[in-house]
C-alpha cells in the first residue's frame, strides 16, 4: 500500500457551535465539537485526509457497513492542563489497536502518522472544546466504515475513516451495579472479542437491557463455554480486589486489551499493590463476597475511566460492596488523572 501524503486539507467552520453547549450538564457522547476528520480509501489506497465542519455524511443504502457490520472504532481522550496545554494519553496504543481491529475485520490499516497528525490538527482547531479540571475531557471517537455499495457478502473495496470528538464528563451518571452473565455471551474463541468491532457492542444491547430491568447497569461477561470465569464488562475491563490482592483476567481472543487496564496493572506494579493477571472464577468472587473478603470491583476503560462497582448479581443472588477508605479505585483514578492532566511526573511516558 502506498503512503499517503501528509498534506491534510483543513476547511474551518464559519461559526462555532460552542456557545450553545452546556458544559456543566453533558450527557456522554451527545454533543460534538465543530470539526471532524475524514479520509476515504479507494483504488487500493487511502486518499488525502480532510478536516472539515462536523456534519452528516452521505452513504449508499447498500453500503456494506449497513449489511455486514464491517466497522471498527476506538475511544481516546484529550485533556487540558492548568496552562491550557492539551494532552493525549497513550495515543499510540489506541492507534495500534485500531489497526489490530481493522485487520481482523478485513479493513485496510490506516497510516499511524496520518492518524496522529490529523488528530493533533483537529484538536488544535477544537481546543476550546476541551475544558480544564479533573473529570473534563474531549472524548475522541475514530472509526472506519465499509462504504462500497452492494450487498454481496464480501469485504468492501472502499472505506471511510473518520474522527469525531465529544466534550465529556463522567460516562455513568449514577452508581453502577453489574450482573455476571450466565446465559448470553459477548465473545468466543477465534472470534472478534479482542477487536473494537462495532458489532461487539451492538450485540450486548439486548442482554444489557434485560440486566437493566433487574437493576444492573452493566453485564460482566463470562467465558462463553462454561460461564465460570469473569472476563470483561460491556464498556470496560473489570478488576476485583480480594483482601489486598487485585485480580483481572488476562487478555485473549475474547477480551479487549484495554489501554486503561494496562495502565492500572502498570500502576499497581509501580506502587507495590499485589496484582494477579489470571483467570478469575465466578465462584471465588462469590465466596470472597460471602466471607467479606471482596473489598472492591471496578471497571477500567477510556470512556468510563475508573468506575467503582457498588454491587453485583449472580444467579438470583445480590451482593452489595462497602465503600473502602483505602479504595484502590480512587487511588488509580487519582494517579491516572495526575498524569493525564499534567499534575505529576509521567515516568511511564504516557502523556503526549
Ligand atoms: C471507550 O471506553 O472508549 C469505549 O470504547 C467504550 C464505549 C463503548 C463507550
Amino acid at each position: 500500500m502506498k503512503n499517503v501524503p501528509l498534506a491534510i486539507d483543513v476547511v474551518e467552520a464559519k461559526a462555532s457551535r460552542i456557545d450553545s453547549v452546556d458544559f456543566e450538564n453533558l450527557i456522554f457522547g451527545n454533543v460534538f465539537a465543530d470539526h471532524m476528520m475524514e479520509c476515504d480509501f479507494k483504488d487500493g489506497q487511502w486518499q488525502n485526509p480532510v478536516i472539515k465542519p462536523y456534519g452528516p455524511i452521505q452513504l449508499d443504502p447498500s453500503a456494506k457497513v449497513f449489511h455486514y457490520g464491517q466497522a471498527i472504532f476506538e475511544g481516546m481522550k484529550a485533556f487540558k492542563d492548568d496552562e491550557d496545554q492539551v494532552w493525549l494519553f497513550r495515543p499510540e496504543a489506541n492507534i495500534e489497536r485500531f489497526n489490530i481491529s481493522s485487520k481482523r475485520l478485513a479493513i485496510p490499516e490506516f497510516p499511524k502518522e496520518v492518524f496522529l497528525e490529523g488528530l493533533k490538527t483537529l484538536l488544535n482547531l477544537d481546543r476550546d472544546w476541551i475544558k480544564k479540571g479533573f473529570g473534563n475531557s474531549l472524548y475522541i471517537r475514530p472509526f472506519v466504515i465499509a462504504t462500497e455499495p452492494g450487498v454481496s457478502a464480501s469485504p468492501s473495496k472502499t472505506y471511510k475513516f473518520m474522527i469525531i470528538c465529544s466534550p465529556a464528563k463522567a460516562y455513568y451518571s449514577g452508581e453502577v451495579r453489574v450482573f455476571f452473565a450466565d446465559k448470553y455471551s459477548r465473545a468466543a474463541d477465534g472470534g472478534v472479542g479482542y477487536a473494537k468491532a462495532a458489532g461487539n457492542y451492538g450485540a450486548q444491547f439486548y442482554p444489557t437491557n434485560l440486566a437493566k430491568e433487574q437493576g444492573y447497569q452493566q453485564i460482566v461477561w463470562t467465558d462463553a463455554s462454561t460461564h465460570e470465569y469473569l472476563e470483561e464488562a460491556g464498556t470496560m475491563n473489570i478488576f476485583f480486589r480480594v483482601g489486598e490482592k487485585l485480580l483481572t483476567a488476562p487478555t485473549s481472543d475474547r477480551i479487549l486489551d484495554g489501554v486503561t487496564r494496562r495502565s492500572v496493572i502498570a500502576l499497581a506494579e509501580e506502587y507495590n499493590i499485589p496484582v494477579e493477571v489470571r483467570r478469575v472464577k465466578v465462584a471465588e468472587i462469590v465466596e470472597a463476597a460471602k466471607k467479606g473478603e471482596l473489598k472492591e470491583i471496578f471497571g477500567a476503560g477510556t470512556a468510563a475511566t475508573i468506575n467503582p462497582v457498588k454491587g453485583f448479581g449472580n444467579k438470583g443472588e445480590k451482593f452489595e460492596l462497602q465503600d473502602q477508605e483505602d479504595s484502590y479505585a480512587t487511588f488509580f483514578k487519582k494517579k491516572l488523572m495526575e498524569i493525564q492532566y499534567n499534575k505529576a511526573e509521567d515516568k511511564f511516558g504516557w502523556r503526549m
